[in-house]
């Protein structure tokens, strides 16, 4: 059940039936979805922890039906709750009451891919495993990778601003993503579809819609720089003793493998725990209390297991790593990225899981999971710590039995008075969602939210666009 509390503004009409068949003989015929055992995966996110109760899923194909929905919707004052692949992790996904869905699913087309550039333009709806098996067969990959790349789609990426996997290397999607085509609450189109790569004229107001959890308008397409396909892709797994040791491992590879370095991930023995037990995924070395994930991706498989080998001879020496295993070939590969992207996965397997997405000075990254298991004692079925080290983003997890009120009191604040302290991120990649949007003062000061209202209330002053997200409950 719903596990958050809102209050819904009195603007915001509840649906009524004549709305759906407004909607589907006005815009819709055949793509307005009210069975409610249809609508039952939509209205529920991928953890099973927030459950909303619309009546209505709308499946457009097409920009002008995106704006013609929501044209109707903002003249009857009714909300509505942008959908991708639903893989997001703080119920912003979701309906909190009965909003009406608007899924992207079949906004799924390719629109242009330029060879010597590598701009790909598409569709908001297209998922994020099939451009890069597109673009793969051109020589080129997407980004971004992420775990829930199966099913998450580059619209819902975008109005997350995903980090994941490739950040380290890639950079973020602030920079990668060239131009976007937006529907607003009103329904107007907003073309800033652009494929430049410099474009000085003004403000740069894709930028606004970038992680902007479906509050400022409907993604319907995107344009996205795309690197060229590495010609050589190594992968190694190690242990390390200590977290010290992993950041000195850290240090050490940046500067020995340089510009061929494209990740560096870790998880604990914790994770590993959970990883053997509940997805029966054994150690691929021998039991360590940190692992860490490295993959390089040049352009000369020679140079780049050159480098490799010197880097690993210098950790072993200088006992950095306690043991490690290199693969060179896909399977082997898909089998070592396997160790850190189903954690996420073998987690939901423990009992239900608080999610903590943190932004932190890499060197205080783990202390705040040690504190975490102190000041918890027995309380906690696991607490594990992962994540994107390269990127100073720490995911905290802490897992019981079945829903605990009393442990949440325990975990929170504390969890986000503990990154306040140190000027942290109480969001890095996750984004607010229904989830986390109270907690936003401990990032960001109250001038920054209340401009976060204003701009809200110029694009959706209605506030019909995925209603109690993002922005805290106390905004005026
Ligand atoms: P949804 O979950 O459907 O929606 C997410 C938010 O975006 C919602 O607020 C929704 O309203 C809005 N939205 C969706 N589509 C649009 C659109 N077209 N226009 C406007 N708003 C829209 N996240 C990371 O950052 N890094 C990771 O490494 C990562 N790994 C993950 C691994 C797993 C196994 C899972 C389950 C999730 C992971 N996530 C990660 C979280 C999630 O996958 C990402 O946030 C993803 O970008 C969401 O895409 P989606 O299409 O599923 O969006
Ligand atoms: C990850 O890095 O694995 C994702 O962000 C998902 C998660 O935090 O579990
Ligand atoms: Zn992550």
């Amino acid at each position: 059940s719903q596990t958050f509390t809102c209050r819904r503004p009195q603007s915001i009409s509840r649906l009524r039936l004549r709305t759906v068949c407004g909607l589907h003989s006005k815009i819709l015929a055949g793509r307005t979805i009210t069975d409610p055992d249809l609508l039952e995966s939509s209205n529920v996110d991928w953890l099973k922890t927030v459950k909303g109760s619309s009546e209505v899923l709308l499946r457009p194909q097409t920009t002008e039906e995106v704006s013609q929905i929501l044209s109707y919707c903002n003249s009857r004052n009714l909300a509505v709750n942008p959908q991708g692949g639903n893989t997001g992790l703080v119920g912003g996904s979701v309906p909190v009451y009965d909003e009406i869905i608007l899924s992207t699913s079949l906004m799924n087309n390719i629109l242009t891919f330029d060879n010597i550039s590598g701009i790909l333009t598409c569709q908001a709806g297209c998922v994020l495993e099939n451009l890069s098996l597109y673009l793969e067969e051109r020589d080129y990959i997407m980004p971004l990778d992420l775990g829930a790349k199966g099913s998450c789609q580059i619209g819902g990426n975008v109005a997350t601003n995903a980090g994941g996997l490739r950040l380290l290397r890639y950079g973020s999607l602030h920079g990668t993503v060239l131009g976007l085509e937006v529907v607003l609450a009103d329904g107007r189109v907003l073309d800033c579809l652009a494929t430049l790569r410099k474009d000085n004229t003004g403000y740069d107001l894709k930028q606004l819609f970038i992680g902007s959890e479906g509050t400022l308008g409907v993604i319907t397409a995107v344009s996205i720089l795309c690197p060229r396909k590495p010609k050589s892709t190594n992968v190694v797994f190690l242990g390390c003793e200590t977290f010290e040791e992993l950041l000195k491992t850290f240090q050490l590879c940046r500067g020995m493998l340089g510009e061929i370095l494209s990740a560096f991930e870790f998880l604990d023995s914790e994770c590993m725990r959970l990883l053997n037990t509940h997805l029966k995924l054994p150690n691929p070395i021998t039991d360590c209390p940190f692992y860490i994930v490295i993959e390089t991706s040049g352009s000369d498989q020679d140079h780049d297991s050159q480098k490799l080998d010197n880097f690993l001879e210098k950790a072993m020496a200088s006992t950095l790593v306690t043991d490690g295993t290199v693969a060179t070939e896909q399977s082997k590969i898909k089998d070592l990225w396997s160790m850190r992207e189903r954690v996420t996965e073998a987690l939901t397997h423990d009992g239900f899981t608080y999610k903590y997405d943190i932004s932190l000075p890499v060197e205080r990254i783990y202390q705040l999971v040690t504190d975490m298991r102190q000041h918890l004692g027995d309380r906690a079925k696991s607490v594990v710590g992962y994540g994107h080290v390269g990127d100073g983003n720490l995911h905290l997890n802490i897992t019981s039995p079945a829903k605990d009120p009393a442990l949440l009191a325990a975990i929170e604040p504390f969890v986000y008075e503990w990154t306040a302290s140190c000027q942290g991120s109480i969001s890095a990649e996750h984004g607010l969602g229904l989830k986390k949007r109270n907690y936003i003062y401990y990032s960001k000061p109250s001038q920054a939210v209340a401009l976060m209202g204003n701009i809200k209330a110029m694009l959706d002053p209605k506030g019909i666009l995925n209603p109690y997200k993002t922005l805290p409950d106390d905004l005026k």
